[in-house]
């Protein structure tokens, strides 16, 4: 257990993701006030004292004090206290663990985005991955990484209608079995298999009154994505009939930019499937493995084999899809750099057009969370280093894949990041264009350039809305997690994203 102890309730979030990114494995605490009482009276690891004119950090063996900034004073308690506290705490504990981190002090906020608003200022991307390494601690080779995936997008993202233009988000939170990394809202389908008629109606409902709102607003949709959960858990039917509702109600679905359905588990997808995702004009679908290693995917509970991932994969080719992604997670348990190495060699034979690498994240409410506090840490043998993440960078590099989406969240595994791979545009040597297969609505999750309408349990529905002056805003709007209270509670989510975007 790590203790830290604050004189004002100012950037306990900053100080315990922090502590948390150096030390993973321990339980982090920044207590503040009352809440002191004994802990903090035997010497606690840390002790944060806010003042007017400086800021001292008191580690067991050392302590510093921050001056503030000739012509600044930490009164404001603003941007320039909170940089302070962030390199203070940065670089005492890379001295103590003599550690570096690949993104540095950058906690909270995408990398990407503080690439962008140097390009925007008119710095070259040389200039913004400077700023990332002095102003934030980050590694070269992540400052490179950043400038380059944040080029692609502006290129990318400047296709997008920014005004007029929406994208559909559709979940169907139903999965063969649970993993046990996964947070996401997702129900064995087996306990649910006589109420999906029950679930479409209610996600039929939220698109009838979505799409007749936008469609009012003179909007038009340019992307679609059905994920989860795994949408290819329906049966061929029931896919047929949440497809068709789509087309019934968003009548430009043939024109969108891109339909991608996350089919996922391999053990889900079958011809039959395939052919109505096809006959629907499906453009996109990931046949997720995770790793290609059999003894992995039992562990993590998918209940599917390696075999099982080769073959669906080659039953989407011969149904005619031309653009595959598959997901793999560094890092899941047990398993060492030469397992992710023939994880890769085995995807490069299958060849999809985008891979996406994440790196294991901890998440609260998975199986793996509860592991870890039965069983403790080691438990889960969890080990990303720079070189597992180098091996993912070449191995999708061989396979012609250039980087083009990059984001991080909590308690990621040696504090790395995700990153998206996918196929460039060619020309063939006969002149024939292939368009590039980059997944446009990954990166407007992360990026939010464009409003997205976000139907299911659990989705978050963003509004961004732009301003005469040009800036942002952003509103959201959840739906409830579980499928027994999104059901009964339809009405009420309805009209609050009614109200979100009007
Ligand atoms: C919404 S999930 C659903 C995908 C699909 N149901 C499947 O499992 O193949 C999207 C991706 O997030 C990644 N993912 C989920 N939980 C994760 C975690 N705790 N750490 C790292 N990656 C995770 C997995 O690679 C997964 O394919
Ligand atoms: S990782 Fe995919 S298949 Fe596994 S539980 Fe999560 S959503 Fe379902």
């Amino acid at each position: 257990m790590i203790t830290a102890c604050v004189n004002l309730d100012l950037y306990r979030y900053e100080i315990h993701a922090m502590l948390k990114a150096f030390y993973p494995a321990e339980d982090v605490k920044v207590l503040f006030g009352e809440q002191k009482g004994n802990e903090c009276e035997s010497k606690p690891f840390l002790e944060v004292c806010y003042a007017e004119d400086s800021l001292t950090l008191t580690f067991h063996l050392s302590t510093s004090r921050i001056p503030a900034p000739e012509g600044e004073d930490f009164a404001r308690k603003g941007p320039v206290l909170k940089a302070a506290l962030k390199h203070g705490l940065y670089d005492n504990l890379a001295k103590i663990t003599g550690q570096r981190l690949p993104w540095g002090e950058l906690i909270g906020i995408r990398p990407t985005k503080l690439v962008s608003a140097q390009l925007r200022a008119g710095r070259t991307p040389e200039e913004a991955a400077a700023m990332l390494m002095e102003e934030h601690r980050v590694s070269r080779r992540k400052a490179d990484l950043a400038a380059e995936i944040a080029v692609r997008e502006e290129e990318i993202l400047s296709r997008l209608d920014r005004e007029k233009g929406y994208s559909l988000y559709l979940g169907v939170p139903f999965c063969p079995t649970t993993c046990l990394y996964c947070s996401f809202p997702s129900y064995a389908i087996a306990g649910w298999k006589t109420r999906v008629g029950e679930y479409l109606s209610a996600l039929e409902r939220e698109m009838q009154a979505m799409a007749e709102l936008m469609a009012s607003q003179g909007k038009h949709l340019e992307t679609i994505y059905i994920g989860g959960g795994t949408p290819t858990t329906l049966e061929p039917a029931e896919l047929e009939r949440l497809l068709s509702g789509i087309e019934r109600f968003f009548p430009e679905t043939g024109q969108v930019l891109e339909f991608t359905v996350e089919a996922g588990r391999p053990d889900s997808i079958t011809p039959e499937k395939l052919a109505v995702l096809r006959a629907h004009g499906v453009s996109r679908i990931s046949v997720n493995p995770q790793t290609m290693n059999d003894r992995t995917l039992a562990l993590i509970g998918r209940r599917h084999t390696v075999q099982q991932v080769i073959d669906a994969f080659c039953m989407a080719r011969e149904a005619g899809m031309d653009n595959i992604n598959m997901d793999i997670i560094l890092g899941l348990p047990g398993e060492s750099d030469a397992d992710v190495a023939r994880t890769l060699q085995e995807i490069q034979k299958l060849g999809p057009d985008d891979l996406t690498v994440h790196t294991l994240a901890v998440k609260r409410g998975s199986r793996m969370q509860q592991w870890i506090e039965t069983l403790g840490y080691d438990a889960i043998h969890s080990c990303v280093t720079d070189e597992t993440v180098e091996l993912a960078a070449r191995g999708a590099e061989a396979m012609g894949l250039v980087p083009y989406y990059l984001y991080r969240q909590k308690n990621m595994s040696g504090n790395f990041e995700n990153v998206g791979y996918a196929r460039p545009e060619r020309i063939l040597p006969d002149g024939t264009r292939k368009p590039a297969r980059y997944g446009i609505y990954n990166m407007l999750i992360i990026e939010e350039v464009q409003s997205i309408v976000a139907l299911g349990p659990g989705s978050v529905s963003k509004c961004v809305r732009r301003g005469e002056d040009g800036n942002v805003t952003i509103a959201r709007c959840d739906d409830a997690r579980d499928i027994p209270t999104y059901l009964s509670n339809i009405d009420e989510m309805i009209a609050r994203k009614i109200r979100l975007f009007s």
